[in-house]
């Protein structure tokens, strides 16, 4: 077995040339990537270019119900965004070097912020199904890293870890969500590989490890993303309570909770868009 090239650094360049070759001299300042259920907001981007995954060498059909496959260039709240839709999951049985590669090319296009969101399940006792959470700080309990192997051009072979979640686009967030009059809490996502959920057991464990939330997602792209600089805000919608704290959990269920709380997230994501620092 070897990791060595499985991160396949030479399909940034490519995937990035094609979207740029569509942007025609646009360039995003800020990419959002959308989770599951949240999927509109790449409906809401003004003067649109859309990009299909299979137009994109090295980008791949995303799987699941719920996820699409595009990219969206275009304007949010006067900011050039290009919002991904569609996540490339480890559970799917993708490289961890596939889940960082949308935020490679962002990187490589010169985006310098990323804005990313997904379903997770709540451990906090007080987190309903409902409940959006801003990420203060992760634990990753995938066993995988994107940077693992060689070193890509333009990354940082041992990236600092002790900000993923950068400090003044927390506080930005919480006065978006305070301007947007929508109820944010904070904590710590837990990444795991899944698909199966958690146990009750395993959901005791990570509560005493300090987790708040548990998903399946967003800390390849957060990992990746330091290693460029970039800086990054992340929004979790609690969509259940995690095993053994709720009724048992079902995919239709996170889908339909996601959708139901995705305008309040949408809202907090365009305001927080109109505090960005350029
Ligand atoms: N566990 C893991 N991932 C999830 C959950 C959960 O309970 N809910 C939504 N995504």
């Amino acid at each position: 077995m070897t990791d060595v090239g499985s991160r396949e650094p030479g399909a940034v360049r490519p995937a990035a040339d094609a979207v740029a070759e569509r942007l025609a001299g646009r360039t995003p300042q800020v990419a959002i990537v959308l989770g599951s259920g949240l999927g509109f907001l790449g409906d809401d981007v003004e003067a649109p270019v859309r990009i299909p995954y299979r137009d994109l060498p090295g980008f791949p059909d995303p799987g699941v119900a719920g996820h699409k496959g595009e990219l969206v260039a275009g304007t949010l709240e006067g900011v050039p965004v290009i919002v991904q839709s569609g996540r490339f999951h480890l559970y799917e049985g993708h490289p961890v070097a596939l889940a960082a590669l949308p935020v490679r090319v962002f990187a490589a296009l010169g985006v310098h912020t990323l804005v990313l969101t997904n379903a997770a399940g709540g451990l906090r006792p007080t987190f309903a199904a409902g409940t959006l959470m801003l990420i203060a700080d992760h634990i990753n309990l995938m066993w995988r890293n994107p940077l693992r192997g060689q070193v890509a051009a333009g990354d940082e072979r041992f990236p600092d870890m002790s900000e993923p979640y950068d400090r003044e686009l927390r506080a930005l967030a919480r006065q978006a969500a305070r301007d947007a009059r929508v109820r944010l809490e904070e904590g710590v996502y837990c990444a795991l590989l899944g698909p199966s959920y958690e146990t009750p057991a395993e959901i005791r464990a990570y509560r005493r490890l300090g987790a708040d939330a548990v998903g399946m997602s967003t800390v390849p792209e957060v990992i990746a993303a330091r290693a460029r600089g970039m800086r990054c805000v992340a929004f979790s919608t609690i969509t259940n309570p995690a095993a053994g704290m709720g009724p048992p959990l079902s995919h239709h269920d996170v889908l339909e909770v996601g959708k139901r709380v995705g305008g309040d997230l949408a809202r907090v994501i365009r305001q927080l868009l109109r505090h960005l620092p350029a």
